[in-house]
């Protein structure tokens, strides 16, 4: 019998994964996700999203493709790891994710960097002007991309018409990117709209432990996380969702451990004591960035 139905959840509360379903639409994740989406249907080219380690910029992409499936005039790609040799390979990716080389019947390996481009560009043209979609390229985990993949997504962006760019993409990534693109001012003035996630404050780490109990099928009337206890899991994460999920998990297991029916400080506290044994037998580098809102 897995852990949380010992504790009357139907789901488990605190999985790490990227699920939609348990996503917690905070101020922050709100405001990115809104104006992704009209920058999107104004057809506007570039949104970038920043965000330290575990802020949930994967957690939001997903929701944006949930989002993006609803509208049919909607063509996206979403890629999660954006590591390639060279600029060959990246176009050669594209146009086999976007079904190109079916539509136009052509074999990406047959050709070189300019037929890519071009058919890529052609590819547009049909898409975006004749049959008036909305091609969308996602990028996750953004600051993996080298200089010369950001110089190839510039000119990807070059492809318009008068009124609006042909290619919409979307950059979520790490802290780390900002310094690269602040280095590339021509990638810098085609951004449209850019924002920083940043860690929760202490109210919104309590809405999303509560959020996210409920939506795992808790119903009791009485907290299962008391004040006290979420104070103190604000105060050990800082507010990063990653660690408060992290966290919240050990907690209920710990819960069941000491067959206590709600979460209080000293609970927590205990369970920070053993992380931090644990810690004390392992590496541990440092994850703090000093985040700007941008
Ligand atoms: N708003 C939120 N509501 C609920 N859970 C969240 C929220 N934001 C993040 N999480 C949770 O925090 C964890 C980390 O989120 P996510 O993987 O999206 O972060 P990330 O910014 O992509 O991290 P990384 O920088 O390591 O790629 C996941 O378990 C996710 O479910
Ligand atoms: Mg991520």
């Amino acid at each position: 019998m897995a852990y949380y139905t010992l504790l009357g959840f139907e789901k488990e509360p605190f999985s790490t994964s990227p699920d939609p379903l348990f996503f917690y639409l905070t101020k922050e994740h709100d405001t990115s996700l809104t104006n992704i989406l009209i920058e999107l249907h104004l057809k506007r080219g570039l949104s970038v999203i920043f965000g330290d380690i575990g802020t949930g910029k994967t957690s939001l992409s997903r929701l944006l493709v949930q989002e993006l499936r609803k509208r049919s005039n909607m063509l996206f790609h979403i890629i999660l790891n954006p590591v390639y040799e060279n600029e060959r390979q990246f176009l050669t990716a594209l146009i086999r994710n976007y079904g190109i080389d079916v539509l136009f019947n052509i074999d990406p390996a047959q050709c070189d960097v300019l037929e890519l481009r071009d058919t890529f560009e052609k590819f547009l043209i049909q898409k975006a002007i004749e049959d008036k979609q909305t091609i969308v390229l996602i990028i996750d985990e953004a600051q993996k991309l080298d200089m010369s993949m950001l110089e190839t997504l510039r000119v990807l962006l070059n492809f318009e018409t008068n009124e609006h760019k042909l290619l919409q993409l979307v950059l979520l990534g790490q802290v780390e990117l900002y310094p690269k693109i602040v280095n590339m001012p021509n990638f810098m003035d085609r951004i449209s709209f850019k924002y920083t996630l940043n860690p929760l404050d202490v109210k919104e780490t309590r809405e999303l432990i509560n959020f996210r109990v409920k939506t795992a099928g808790y119903n009791s009337r009485m907290d299962l996380f008391l004040d006290e206890a979420v104070s103190e899991i604000y105060n050990y994460t800082r507010g990063y969702p990653r660690k408060i999920t992290k966290l919240c998990h050990q907690v209920l297991k710990e819960l069941i451990l000491q067959n206590k029916h709600a979460v209080d400080r000293i609970l927590v506290r205990d369970v920070i004591a053993k992380e931090e044994q644990y810690k004390l037998g392992s590496i541990e580098f440092p994850q703090s960035f000093n985040v700007n809102r941008t």
